[in-house]
């Protein structure tokens, strides 16, 4: 469901939101024998997919040090929370968190605060003097040195590492899987982001965009399919921008070639992606989709706005036309494909007129998905140093909800076009409402539950499913094949 007031989407059974800022949850990644570790550690993650993959490549290196992860807040030596800066309502939420973490570290004297992510590399020491209880701030490149700055923040020492990077990728630290389905895996594949768009952080709290060795992602999604996983999901802000350089063998890796490489693993390995840039996403990388069977029939394509002039103003570098012939040659390489989007309202000097044309380009697109947001300024960003915030705050919010109602009318009309359509999908676990359904999901990325039965199926297999009902958000169904 939508909520106007926080301007942000709570999940839906089994959604896999691209940035929604949501409460984060605690991880006990228990590898291995729990009493092997000292020392606890508590991590709670809020932001995109690519901060929590960040949470899991922080829990190996703590587990490295002896701290073994813990859901009990109490119990924990370290506490870290992984922060989230785009939007401002992201960063109340944060702040709002660490209130309450200040009145366990009262009570326990020794246990360290940590703020991690894109807030600590925003605000950089002034998080230490506007929360005197945080320990440690540490940006998302300088994960690496978490253990120097743990041991310093115990001998009372304020500890803090926002350096950004030019070329980590963490490439050769194993994440320690957490909350995990032991299904579907994220797996990064490129740092930071060089586009500047003008109403984003991104760019200024991840630093210069790089992308990680290509052996290194293949070797990860290959150890993931040997250990039972049968997703995994390639991440970067702009995963159509990558790019690797493989000297000694001679050889350019486009985004395009790493897809099929990844696709290549095992047939039954799906490989999803997220996100592409309109702007970057190629013929190439769209026929390696069609080719293989294994790379989901789904592309997540951004557009922000449908209107040309608000699209030069954010500097997104295309135009609505553009974009249109993007969703065309999709659909005419892959009929069958999903695309979902991002959509902002408001931004500065929209008028309706831009806020029609964004309406008119979400249905043109038929979305089955959209990310819904109103504008929200952001400091040190292109659009705060160069326009003005001047959409009123309740106008905002009347195009934001026109805009969500477009796209729950999409939804279920996308959803009715599925009515009696069979589909292979993916068992990702027993759905949340009953214990007697799966939760699973197709190509498209839609979430589809189906009665159990008397089959003797489990998460991570496959079974054809007949769509038999609909809402706007779920599709059900009933196991016509197993697989
Ligand atoms: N890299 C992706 C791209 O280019 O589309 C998206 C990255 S961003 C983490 C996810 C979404 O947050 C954006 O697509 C945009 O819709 C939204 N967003 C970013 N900055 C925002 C802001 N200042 N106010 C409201 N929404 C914002
Ligand atoms: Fe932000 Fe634009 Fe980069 Fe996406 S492409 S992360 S919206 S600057
Ligand atoms: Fe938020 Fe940083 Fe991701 S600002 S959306 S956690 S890259």
């Amino acid at each position: 469901m939508f909520d106007l007031v926080t301007g942000s989407i709570s999940k839906t059974e089994g959604s896999k939101t691209q940035d929604e800022t949501r409460q984060g949850e605690a991880y006990a990644p228990f590898a291995g024998d729990p009493n092997l570790y000292k020392k606890r550690f508590y991590i709670e993650s809020y932001g995109c997919q690519m901060n929590f993959a960040d949470s899991e490549i922080v829990a190996s290196i703590l587990n490295q040090e002896g701290f073994g992860a813990t859901r009990n807040l109490e119990e924990a030596d370290l506490i870290f929370i992984n922060t989230c800066s785009i939007r401002e309502k992201a960063e109340q939420t944060v702040r709002k968190r660490l209130t309450e973490f200040r009145k366990l570290k009262e009570k326990k004297r020794g246990m360290l605060i940590g703020v991690l992510g894109c807030m600590a590399e925003r605000l950089k020491a002034k998080f230490l003097e506007e929360e005197k209880l945080v320990d440690m701030v540490v940006g998302p490149d300088a994960y690496r040195t978490l253990p120097g700055l743990v041991e310093e923040a115990g001998t009372g020492q304020k500890a803090i590492n926002v350096l950004l990077s030019r070329d980590e990728t963490y490439a050769d630290i194993s994440p320690v899987r957490l909350d995990s389905n032991g299904v579907s895996a994220f797996v990064s594949i490129m740092r930071g982001c060089n586009n500047m768009c003008a109403f984003c952080v991104v760019p200024f709290t991840r630093g210069r965009e790089r992308s990680r060795d290509t052996a290194s992602i293949v070797a990860e999604c290959r150890d993931l399919f040997e250990k039972g996983y049968r997703e995994v999901t390639l991440l970067g802000q702009n995963v159509d921008s990558y790019y690797y350089n493989n000297e000694s063998a001679g050889e350019q890796i486009t985004f395009g070639k790493l897809l099929e490489q990844v696709a290549l693993i095992s047939p039954l390995l799906r490989v999803r992606f997220s996100t592409s840039h309109p702007k970057d996403i190629t013929d190439e990388v769209l026929y390696t989709m069609a080719k293989y069977e294994n790379i989901c029939r789904y592309v997540h394509l951004p557009v922000q706005s449908g209107s040309t002039r608000m699209l030069q103003l954010m500097n997104r570098t295309y135009t609505r036309e553009w974009y249109m012939a993007k969703v065309d040659r999709i659909r005419e390489i892959m009929p069958d494909c999903g695309i979902s989007s991002d959509v902002i309202a408001g931004f500065c000097t929209e008028e309706e007129t831009d806020h029609q044309d964004t309406l008119d380009i979400m249905e043109y697109s038929r979305y089955d998905l959209s990310y819904m947001y109103f504008y929200s300024e952001r400091p040190g960003t292109l659009a705060q140093r160069r326009y003005k915030d001047d959409v009123p705050e309740d106008v905002k919010k009347r195009r934001l909800q026109e805009i969500v109602d477009m796209q729950y009318k999409l939804s279920l009309e996308s959803n009715q076009r599925d009515l009696g359509k069979t589909y292979k999908v993916l068992i990702e676990g027993t759905s949340k409402r009953s214990d007697a359904d799966w939760m699973a999901r197709n190509s498209q990325n839609k979430v589809i539950i189906f009665p159990k039965e008397a089959y003797d199926l489990k998460p991570g297999d496959y079974a054809m499913v007949n769509v038999t009902e609909c809402s706007k958000a779920t599709l059900l169904g009933k196991i016509v094949e197993t697989i």
